[in-house]
C-alpha cells in the first residue's frame, strides 16, 4: 500500500479533459489554452467542448444553447424546497440540497449507463444551476423569484434571475454579462480538485448524476477549495486598511491561525494563470461599475506577500479565488454567494469527468485503504469493571 494524505502524489484516473502544469502556469481544456477560450469563446461553448471534447460548429452550438436554454425552469414543487430554508440559511446550504432534491424529480438520472439518458441530464444540470442559485438568493432578501428569460444569454439570464425588478425585459450590461460569461469559462473544470474527486467517489457507487454532484458541490463549499472566494473578502474587510496589512501578513507568517486566503494551491507553483485572467476583467468591470474600494488593499496584500521569503520559498501565488470575489462584489452579489457562483460553472466540468468516469473500464468503485494504528484485539469488559 501506499501512504499518500490528500493524494498528493497518487493518480486516480486517466483523463482527457483538462491539462495543468502548476510549474509554469499552464491550464488547458481539451487542449486549448485558457486565455484563448477566455478571450474568445463563451461559456456555453466551454461547456459542449469539456463534455464532448471538441469545440462546437455553428449548428452545434446553436443547437446545444437553445437546448440548455429550453431546461432553465425547475419544478414548482422544487422551488417548495427554497422556500422552507430560513432566510438567513447560507445559500450555498440551499443550493446544494436542492440539486440533491433534484434527483427525486427526474428519477430516470439513475440509468446511468444509457448514453441519451446522461446527454438530457447534462443538459438539465447545465440550465436548472443558475435558477437554483438565483431562487436561493431571492429567497434569502425576501424577494419574489423572478423566472428563467430564455432570450437571454446564459450568463445574461442569470443576471436577469438575480437582479429584476418591475422592469417587462431586463436589459443585462453587456459589459458585466461578459464578465460573468469568462468568469465561469475560468471555472469551469480544473481536473482532479476536491469537488471533482468526490464527484467521482460519489459517481463510482454509480448513482445518479444530480445526487453525485449536490456531493461535489458539498466539498466546493469549504474555505480550502471553492469556499475561498468568499473568505478573501472576509479577509479583507478583516484588515481594513493598507496600514494593517504588514501585521495581517505577520500573523500568518507566524502561524496564528491565520493564512492568506487566495493564495497558494496544490499543484500551481506558479501565478494561477485564472487569477491574471482576472485581474484583467476586474479592470473592465470598475469601469462599469466603479472601483471596489478593497482592490488597493488587495494589490497591496499581492505586492507584499510576493516580495516576502515565506511566500516566495513556498511557492504562494495569488489563485483564482483571489481576485474574483472583488468582482461579484462590484457586480452586487452578496459574499455568501460566492461558492455558488463557482458552483454554476463548474457544473459541466464535473459532469464531463462523471461522463469520463462512467466510460471507463478502468476504474472501481472508490475505496482506499488506511494504515491501521488502533488497539490490537482485546476482550470485552463489563461496565461495572471498567475504571475512569
Ligand atoms: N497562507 C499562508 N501559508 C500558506 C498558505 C496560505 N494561503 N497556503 C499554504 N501555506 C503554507 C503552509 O502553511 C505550508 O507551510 P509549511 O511548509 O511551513 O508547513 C506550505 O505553505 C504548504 O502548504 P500546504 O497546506 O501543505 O499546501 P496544500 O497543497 O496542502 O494546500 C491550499 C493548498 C489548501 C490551497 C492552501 O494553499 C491554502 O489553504 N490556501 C488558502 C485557501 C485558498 O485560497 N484556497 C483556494 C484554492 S484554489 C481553489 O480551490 C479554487
Amino acid at each position: 500500500m501506499t501512504y499518500d494524505p490528500g493524494y498528493t502524489n497518487t493518480a486516480a484516473c486517466k483523463s482527457t479533459i483538462t491539462f495543468i502544469d502548476g510549474d509554469k502556469g499552464i491550464l488547458r481544456y481539451r487542449g486549448y489554452p485558457i486565455e484563448q477560450l477566455a478571450e474568445k469563446a463563451d461559456f456555453l461553448e466551454v461547456a459542449y467542448l469539456l463534455y464532448f471534447g471538441e469545440l462546437p460548429t455553428k449548428s452545434q452550438h446553436d443547437d446545444f444553447s437553445r437546448m440548455v436554454m429550453s431546461h432553465t425552469f425547475i419544478h414548482e414543487q422544487a422551488k417548495k424546497f427554497i422556500d422552507g430554508f430560513r432566510h438567513d440559511a447560507h445559500p450555498m446550504g440551499m443550493f446544494l440540497s436542492t440539486v440533491a432534491a433534484l434527483s427525486t424529480f427526474f428519477k430516470e438520472g439513475k440509468d446511468i449507463f444509457d448514453e441519451r439518458n446522461r446527454l438530457i441530464q447534462f443538459h438539465r444540470m447545465v440550465a436548472k444551476m443558475p435558477t437554483i442559485a438565483a431562487f436561493c438568493y431571492r429567497h434569502s432578501i425576501g424577494m419574489p423569484f423572478a423566472y428563467p428569460d430564455n432570450d437571454l444569454s446564459y450568463s445574461g439570464n442569470f443576471l436577469n434571475m438575480m437582479f429584476k425588478k418591475t422592469e417587462v425585459q431586463y436589459k443585462p450590461n453587456p459589459v458585466l454579462e461578459r464578465a460573468l460569461d469568462v468568469l465561469f469559462i475560468l471555472h469551469a473544470d480544473h481536473e482532479q480538485n476536491c469537488s471533482t474527486t468526490s464527484m467521482r467517489a460519489i459517481g463510482s457507487s454509480h448513482c445518479d448524476p444530480f445526487t453525485a454532484l449536490a456531493g461535489a458541490a458539498a466539498a466546493l463549499y469549504g474555505p480550502l477549495h471553492g469556499g475561498a472566494n468568499e473568505a478573501v473578502l472576509r479577509m479583507l474587510e478583516e484588515i481594513g486598511s493598507k496600514d494593517n496589512v504588514p501585521e495581517f501578513i505577520r500573523q500568518v507568517k507566524a502561524g496564528e491561525g491565520k493564512r492568506l486566503m487566495g493564495f497558494g494551491h496544490r499543484v500551481y507553483k506558479n501565478y494561477d494563470p485564472r487569477a491574471r485572467i482576472i485581474k484583467r476583467i476586474a479592470t473592465e468591470v470598475f469601469e462599469v461599475t466603479g472601483k471596489n474600494p478593497l482592490l488597493d488593499l488587495a494589490l497591496e496584500l499581492e505586492r507584499i506577500a510576493l516580495e516576502d521569503d515565506y511566500f516566495v520559498k513556498r511557492k504562494l501565488y495569488p489563485n483564482v479565488d483571489f481576485y474574483s470575489g472583488l468582482i461579484y462584489q462590484a457586480m452586487k452579489f452578496p459574499t455568501e454567494m460566492f461558492p455558488v457562483l463557482f458552483a454554476i460553472p463548474r457544473t459541466p466540468g464535473w459532469l464531463s469527468q462523471w461522463e469520463e468516469q462512467i466510460l471507463d473500464p478502468d476504474q472501481k468503485i472508490a475505496r482506499p485503504r488506511q494504515v491501521y494504528l488502533g488497539e490490537d484485539e482485546r476482550a470485552y469488559v463489563p461496565m461495572e469493571e471498567r475504571s475512569a
